[in-house]
């Protein structure tokens, strides 16, 4: 069977990638390149030994997605990574993210829906959640308000996937709601590979231990948590592309109850940024430089996931702990700092 995973040479996708080829499933990506290197792929052909197909496509140019859909007609589902996800260039560039998070969803749902049967996984986040009111946070937690123009593409494109679920019974959905993905594959061969100075924490930290960083600057530590600093879901990301593919074989199978689900992926434990880096020291065994600065706007106190619902209904649990995941970020790092 051919799977489409768009955005395939990213982090999450790249990774989605391996375990999709290990499940048995034929590759196909596709991806601008905006944000990643067509290098990625040899990573994956060196972890399994079969070179996806690729395709370098813009799918913000609709006849290009037309074009795409019709020479790949015998696809049996899509796993939707492409998108832009940085959450301060949202608020500098929002009509960047509602045309390349919003135009391309509806472009390749509009192919989609043209299908007898169409298996489609789209790719959200726990920011949709905001700063939901009760910890650990289910799925059926209010969605808020979006923080920036990037929450409001993954809240708006939920809705987008909702309406069109309803009235084409033909197409299943499943969105899965990713807490913080973290790590690299343990072969080293794929990773986090950020642009520039990375936004997120954990890139930061290893990139800080590595010295291509001079000192991490922690974002508050006086927020009503216990050591003051924020709270997260670091997921491994091996066990959230598994997810990805445990998800799409509900809907290949058949399994899945209404032809529109939605799963909050992470672990179920969460962990405040001192013990992220405390974490690192441990499996670095190097002492991080950081030190605490003025919160960061748009931070939430804490979000760690419910699992209940994917461990039960999906049948999909998280396998790695912080340590494992962080030891093999720092790997990553190493590696392709070497
Ligand atoms: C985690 C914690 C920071 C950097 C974002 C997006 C989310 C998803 C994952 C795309 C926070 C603190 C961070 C630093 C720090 N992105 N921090 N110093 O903000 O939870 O989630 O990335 O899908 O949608 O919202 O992740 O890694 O940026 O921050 O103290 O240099 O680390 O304040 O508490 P976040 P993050």
């Amino acid at each position: 069977m051919k799977i489409l995973v768009t955005g395939g040479l990213g982090f999450i996708g790249s990774h989605t990638a391996v375990e999709l080829q290990q499940a048995g499933y034929e590759v196909v990506i596709l991806d601008d390149c905006s944000n990643s290197s067509e290098k990625v792929l040899d990573g994956i052909t060196a972890i399994t030994g079969q070179r996806p197909i690729f395709e370098k496509i813009d799918l913000k140019q609709k006849p290009d997605v037309i074009d795409f859909f019709k020479r790949h007609a015998d696809l049996s589902g899509v796993i939707h990574f492409a998108a832009s996800k940085a959450v301060g260039e949202s608020v500098e560039n929002p009509l960047l993210y509602y045309e390349n998070n919003i135009n391309t969803l509806v472009y390749i749902l509009k192919q989609l829906a043209q299908k007898e049967k169409a298996g489609f996984i789209f790719s959200s986040s726990c920011t949709v959640y905001g700063q939901a009111e009760k910890m650990p946070i289910t799925e059926d937690a209010p969605v808020k308000a979006a923080e920036s123009p990037y929450g409001n593409t993954k809240q708006i494109g939920e809705e987008i996937i909702s309406d069109t679920c309803k009235v084409t019974p033909h197409m299943n959905a499943i969105s899965l709601r990713y807490f913080n993905p973290i790590g690299a594959h343990q072969s080293a061969e794929i990773g986090e590979l950020p642009i520039g100075i990375p936004q997120n924490l954990v890139p930061f930290i290893t990139q800080t231990g590595i010295g291509l960083r001079e000192q991490l600057s922690v974002f508050g530590d006086d927020y009503p948590t216990e050591d003051g600093t924020c709270i997260r879901d670091y997921i491994h990301v091996v066990d959230l592309a598994k997810a990805h593919v445990v998800a799409l074989e509900r809907l290949i199978e058949g399994k899945n109850k209404k032809n529109y689900e939605v799963y909050n992926i992470g672990t179920g434990t969460g962990s405040s940024v001192l013990e992220v880096i405390e974490s690192f020291e441990r499996v670095s065994g190097k002492k991080l430089n950081y030190k605490i600065v003025g919160r960061r706007p748009g931070d939430v106190i804490q979000a760690y996931a419910d699992t209940t619902k994917a461990n039960k209904i999906l049948g999909w649990k998280a396998q790695s702990s912080l340590d494992e995941a962080m030891r093999l970020a720092w790997l990553w790092e190493q590696k392709i700092r070497a």
